[in-house]
């Protein structure tokens, strides 16, 4: 069956999660972080999808956003740089991530091909919003999906039905994108057609399902989806 809709994670796919760090440690004064802005940023995104694995499996839901809090807080403490102006600082830019450069032309060759795009993301609806638009790229998006409407995070299956059931599609003309290795595994064993752009260079996870392409960034979407 051929794609008729690309589905792509948020965090870390189409947005850059490590932006936030990054900027914050090139401002005037933040030597301490400067040092350790890569680490801070690796473990605040480790921490914060650690939390939202937990959380599922209890049935203890909170939003992405606190998660996301958590999570800078626990990293912040962990590397001792615990400062109540650097989080604030932290959070705000999260809310506004630079998208990856090759987003935007991706998403309008996918929609100009006629392709639908969308994001199924574990983000709370006003963190998507805000990074959808300080990215540009509401115009190429026709749905902006989020595990608030079922209250559990990925990789819950009730998270992937919610394209079936608000973009009336069959499983199979699904193209499903995702950076995140568990999240591209659990989306095949789903039954979605899968991309795992694999920015990390990291091998593929030992978990159900295997994602059909590997590839290193977004730029082979349009052509796997038959766009190109
Ligand atoms: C998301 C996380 C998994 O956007 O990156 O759903």
């Amino acid at each position: 069956m051929a794609i008729t809709t690309c589905v792509f994670d948020a965090y870390g796919t189409l947005f850059d999660v490590s932006a936030a760090a990054r900027h914050a440690a090139a401002e005037p004064g933040r030597e301490a972080l400067a040092e350790h802005w890569a680490q801070l940023a690796e473990i605040w995104r480790a921490k914060q999808l650690e939390y939202t694995w937990l959380r599922a499996i209890t049935g203890a839901h909170t939003d992405f956003w606190q998660v996301t809090q958590d999570g800078l807080d626990w990293a912040l403490e962990a590397l001792a740089l615990s400062d109540p102006a650097l989080r604030d600082r932290l959070l705000a830019l999260y809310r506004e991530l630079s998208a990856y450069p090759e987003v935007p032309g991706v998403l309008s060759a996918l929609k100009s091909a006629g392709i639908r795009n969308a994001i199924l993301s574990n983000g709370a609806p006003g963190m998507l919003d805000a990074a959808v638009s300080s990215a540009g790229i509401g115009d190429a998006l026709e749905a902006v999906l989020s595990v608030e409407a079922v209250g559990v995070f990925k990789p819950d299956p009730r998270v992937y039905d919610l394209v079936g059931a608000r973009l009336g599609v069959a499983r199979e003309e699904v193209l499903f994108v995702s950076s995140n290795g568990w999240d591209a595994c659990a989306a095949a064993a789903y039954g979605f057609r899968t991309a795992w752009a694999n920015r990390g260079g990291t091998p593929v996870d030992r978990l159900m399902g295997r994602p059909d392409h590997v590839i290193t960034d977004l730029r082979g979407i349009p052509a796997i989806a038959g766009a190109a």
